[in-house]
């Protein structure tokens, strides 16, 4: 038998299967699941501040149309019908109280102030760990590369002021230097990086005109980044390694691993194949492990991450150069 236990951002994990921020955390039965079939740990979808300015700005207005009308109308509460931090705080209470398992709130915010502020809150609930989701789209001419690590930052050693909790901070792969990016949150007191968020990219209709924002799930190609990265970074920072985009099956995960990953988070995977296909992954993990004579994820970790392989600029330039001139 085989032992699959890990620790991730200092919590013991009895596997390194992590359930990605989504909508699988939509329903508490869906997480129970994720749990029973096996789950190491889940992170429950973000919270984002337009969700919670959009919910302030409503009770505002409401509250002024009551002011402006009669005194009663000031204890008068809005109907909130959408999901604003309150509802999140006790979603995210209802998870906990459900589920064993550990678990991970996730945030997204905009304004320095609510990212400290919510996640004060979110440790509140008795989630294990917190991820930072700095999902965010460069769109001004005017700023600069670097000003934009700066704002990370900034967030960062925001919520470390904030909570004691680990922190795993969730990247889009768009940095000059990703290495440098991750060592930069190392010493502003991060445990973790999540590589990669995915950017949901918008597709046109030539028919129509048209805009089309559609969710398009992962393919494993889409892998083949973050296990670069990962393997560049394994062995190189003492942050924990979260691989996001593309593990699709069992032996992706096995893959990740041996890129130096930490947990493999998965979102696709589990939305396509449902929940209960985390316990095929296990069974296909244990096949290969026990192929390869393996005892724990320890045995394997980080094998063919570029500390470690044979070729160690099979990560980078070199080999591109190579490939390129090798084809007639
Ligand atoms: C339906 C759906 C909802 C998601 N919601 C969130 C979210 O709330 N927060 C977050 O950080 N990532 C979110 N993601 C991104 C996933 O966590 C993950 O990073 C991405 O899907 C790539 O992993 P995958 O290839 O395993 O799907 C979502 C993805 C999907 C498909």
């Amino acid at each position: 038998m085989v032992d699959f236990a890990t620790t991730y951002l200092g919590i013991p994990l009895k596997n390194p299967l992590v359930v990605a921020a989504s909508s699988i955390s939509n329903h508490v039965d869906t997480v129970k699941q994720a749990e029973e079939a096996g789950a190491g740990a889940l992170v429950i979808r973000s919270v984002f501040e337009e969700q919670i300015q959009f919910d302030q700005l409503r009770m505002e207005e409401s509250l002024n149309i009551g002011a402006e009308s009669f005194a009663e109308a000031l204890t008068y509460f809005p109907k909130v019908e959408h999901g604003g931090l309150k509802e999140h705080l006790m979603w995210v209470e209802k998870t906990r109280a459900a589920v064993k398992m550990p678990l991970f709130a996730s945030l997204n915010a905009v304004s320095p102030g609510a990212w400290a502020s919510y996640a004060k809150q979110l440790a509140e609930t008795g989630v294990n760990g917190l991820e930072v989701n700095f999902y965010a789209v460069a769109t001004d001419l005017k700023r600069p590369g670097n000003d934009i690590e700066r704002a990370l930052y900034e967030v960062v050693e925001s919520v470390r002021a904030e909570v004691a909790l680990p922190i795993a901070v969730k990247l889009s792969p768009f940095y000059t230097s990703v290495v440098n990016v991750v060592s930069e949150l190392e010493k502003r007191g991060a445990n973790g990086v999540v590589l990669f968020n995915r950017f949901l990219q918008p597709d046109i209709d030539p028919d129509t005109e048209t805009l089309v924002s559609q969710m398009v799930l992962s393919t494993p190609d889409e892998m083949r980044i973050p296990l670069r990265w990962i393997a560049l970074l394994y062995g190189r920072t003492g942050l924990d390694l979260a691989l996001s985009t593309g593990a699709h099956t069992g032996k992706d995960a096995v893959k990740a691993l041996l890129a130096g990953a930490t947990v493999v988070q998965m979102a696709a995977a589990l939305l396509k194949n449902g929940v209960h296909y985390l316990s095929t992954m296990l069974i296909q993990m244990q096949g290969w492990m026990e192929e390869h004579g393996y005892q724990s994820i320890a045995d394997f970790r980080g094998n063919v991450s570029q500390k470690n392989c044979d070729d160690p600029f099979a990560f980078e330039r070199a080999q591109y150069v190579r490939l390129l001139l090798s084809q007639k």
